[in-house]
C-alpha cells in the first residue's frame, strides 16, 4: 500500500549535475508505504522479535543547490519481525524544516556545500536540521538525531508517526548530536551537543524518567566536528579531533572542515555526572573518528574500541566541492583500540585489524561493559560509499567471521538483534537492508550473529527500493510499549 506526497517530484527530476548520491542506489523515494505479510525466502526464526529501523537522507524536493549526501530529509525505513512474519514501513521524519518546505512546496534550504536559506524560521539556522543520521531508542520511543547536532525528533517505533521534537519535558536547553548513548542498565541517555559558537561542546545525562539530570559545558580550544562519543559504566568519553571547523567559515555560520595533522587527537574522559573541569584529556596520534563501538573500565584503564580514520583528507585529485565531498565519503577506517590509564595518564593505541570497515554495531544491552564482539560493514573500493559485506570481530581471540552480500548487492548498517531469551553476547541475529542492483530489488537479510559465514537464515523481499542510508537500530519486542 503506497501513498505519494502530492508535492514530490518525478524520479527523473532528481539526477542533478551527475551527483551519484541522487541516482541509482542512493536515489530518494517519493512514497510512504505500509506493507504486511512480506515474502520470505527461508524461514524467519520465531525468536526474532522486534523492529529494525534505519535512518537516511531522502530529500523531499529536488535540491536547489549542490547536493551533499548528508543534506537529505531524514526518512526511516522499518521492518517489524513478529511470530515468523515481517512487515515494512517507511516515513519521513516530520522535522520543522520538512514541514516548512512541505507547506510552501519547494526547498527553503540548500545544503552544507553552499549553505543558504530562504526565509528560514530561525535566521541563524543556515542549515536545515534533517534528523537524518541516527536512531536511538530511549524509554518508549525512537529519537531521530542529526550529525550537526539538532532537535531530538521522537517517533513511534511501530507506526513511525512523528511525535515532534522532544525537549524532555522542557528540561533540555540545548541540542543533541547524533550518537547519543543509552545505558540500558541504568536507563540513562548520555548525549553531547556541539556547534560553531561557544560553548563549543556540552555534555549531558537524561535520567530514566526522561528529564535532563546533568548538563555541563566542555571547554574546547575552538569549534570542532566530533561525530560520536562513548561511555563506560562510570565515565563518558568525548572527542576533540583535529578535523576542525574553519574559523572564518564558522563566523559566517558555515560548517567548513579542515584536517590539521599538527594537532593531537584528544579523548576526554569525564565522570558520568562530572563537572566540566573534571574532564581528563588524553592525547593520541592525529586521526579522525566517525564511530565508536564500545568502551569499558579495566582496572586503572579505560578501553575504547572504535573505527579510526588515519587521514581524513580529500584525495589529492579531488577538484571542486562535489569531488571533495565524494572523496571525503571514501572512508578508510580500521578497527582500533585505545587504552587510557586513569592513574598514570598514559595512552596506548593500535589497530586490531587492517581491513576497511565502518558503521560498527554491538550488543547495545552491554554498552559500557566489556564486550568481545563488534559487527562492522566492510567498505567496498567503489567510488561511492558502498558496503559489500559484514565482518564480525572477536577482539578477544582476534578471529573474524564474514558474510559477503554478493556481486552487485550492497548492505546497510546491521544492528545486533538479541534472540528472545538470549544467554550470551552474540546470541542473536544481524539484520541488514540489501539492495540487489542486478534485480533492482531490496530485501532484508537475517544472519545468525554466531555464524555469519553460513549465510542468511532468512531473506525478506521488500515491495520497494530502500535507498542506501546511515544508521540503524534494533528495538526488542519486549521494549515496545
Ligand atoms: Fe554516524
Amino acid at each position: 500500500m503506497a501513498s505519494t506526497l502530492d508535492q514530490t517530484l518525478p524520479a527523473d527530476a532528481w539526477e542533478v549535475a551527475g551527483n551519484p548520491y541522487l541516482a541509482g542506489l542512493y536515489a530518494p523515494v517519493g512514497e510512504e508505504r505500509t506493507d504486511d505479510g512480506l515474502e520470505v525466502i527461508g524461514e524467519l526464526p520465531p525468536d526474532l522479535d522486534g523492529v529494525y529501523l534505519r535512518n537516511g537522507p531522502n530529500p523531499q524536493f529536488a535540491p536547489s543547490g549542490r547536493y551533499h549526501w548528508f543534506d537529505g530529509d531524514g526518512m526511516v525505513h522499518a521492518v517489524r519481525f513478529h511470530e515468523g512474519r515481517a512487515s515494512y514501513r517507511n516515513r519521513w521524519v516530520r522535522t520543522r524544516g520538512f514541514v516548512d518546505e512541505h507547506t510552501v512546496g519547494r526547498p527553503l534550504w540548500s545544503g552544507v556545500i553552499e549553505p543558504r536559506a530562504d526565509n528560514p524560521p530561525d535566521e541563524h539556522l543556515r542549515l536545515k536540521d534533517t534528523a537524518n543520521t541516527d536512531l536511538v531508542w530511549f524509554r518508549d520511543r525512537v529519537h531521530a538525531l542529526w550529525y550537526l547536532s539538532g532537535e531530538a525528533y521522537a517517533l513511534d517505533a511501530l507506526s513511525l508517526e512523528s511525535l515532534g521534537a522532544d525537549d524532555f519535558a522542557g528540561t533540555l536547553p540545548c541540542r543533541m548530536s547524533a550518537h547519543a548513548k543509552v545505558d540500558e542498565r541504568t536507563g540513562e541517555l548520555l548525549f553531547f551537543d556541539y556547534g560553531p559558537v561557544r560553548p563549543y561542546m556540552r555534555y549531558g545525562v537524561i535520567g530514566p524518567t526522561g528529564l535532563v539530570t546533568h548538563l555541563v559545558e566542555i571547554d574546547l580550544p575552538g569549534p570542532r566536528m566530533p561525530h560520536d562519543m562513548a561511555a563506560t559504566e562510570h565515565h563518558s568519553i568525548l572527542m576533540d579531533l583535529p578535523l576542525v571547523a574553519d574559523m572564518e567559515a564558522a563566523r559566517q555560520g558555515r560548517h567548513k572542515i579542515v584536517f590539521d595533522p599538527s594537532l593531537a587527537a584528544r579523548f576526554g574522559v569525564i565522570p558520568r555526572r562530572g563537572a566540566g573541569d573534571e574532564i581528563r584529556w588524553f592525547e593520541a596520534e592525529p586521526c579522525y573518528v566517525y564511530h565508536s563501538i564500545n568502551a569499558w573500565e579495566d582496572g586503572d584503564e579505560v578501553v575504547l574500541d572504535l573505527c579510526r580514520v588515519n587521514k581524513p583528507a580529500p584525495r589529492a585529485d579531488a577538484a571542486g566541492p562535489l569531488a571533495r565531498m565524494l572523496s571525503y565519503l571514501r572512508l578508510d577506517a580500521q578497527l582500533y583500540r585505545y587504552r587510557f590509564n586513569m592513574r598514570t595518564g598514559a595512552v596506548s593505541e593500535g589497530p586490531l585489524d587492517d581491513d576497511n570497515t565502518e558503521f560498527p554495531t554491538m550488543n547495545l544491552a552491554m554498552l559500557g561493559r566489556p564486550t568481545r564482539f563488534a559487527y562492522a560493514m566492510r567498505i567496498s573500493p567503489e567510488p561511492t560509499l558502498l558496503f559489500d559485506g559484514i565482518v564480525k570481530y572477536d577482539t578477544a581471540s582476534g578471529a573474524q567471521d564474514r558474510h559477503w552480500f554478493g556481486p552487485g548487492r550492497w548492505g546497510s548498517e546491521a544492528p545486533f538483534a538479541a534472540r528472545r531469551g538470549a544467554t550470551s553476547e552474540d546470541d542473536g541475529y544481524l539484520v541488514s537492508f540489501v539492495h540487489d542492483e542486478n534485480l533492482d530489488r531490496s530485501e532484508v537479510v537475517v544472519l545468525d550473529a554466531a555464524d555469519l559465514a553460513a549465510g542468511p537464515v532468512a531473506r525478506v523481499l521488500l515491495p520497494a527500493r530502500v535507498p542506501l542510508g546511515f544508521h540503524a537500530t534494533w528495538v526488542r519486542g519486549d521494549q515496545l510499549p
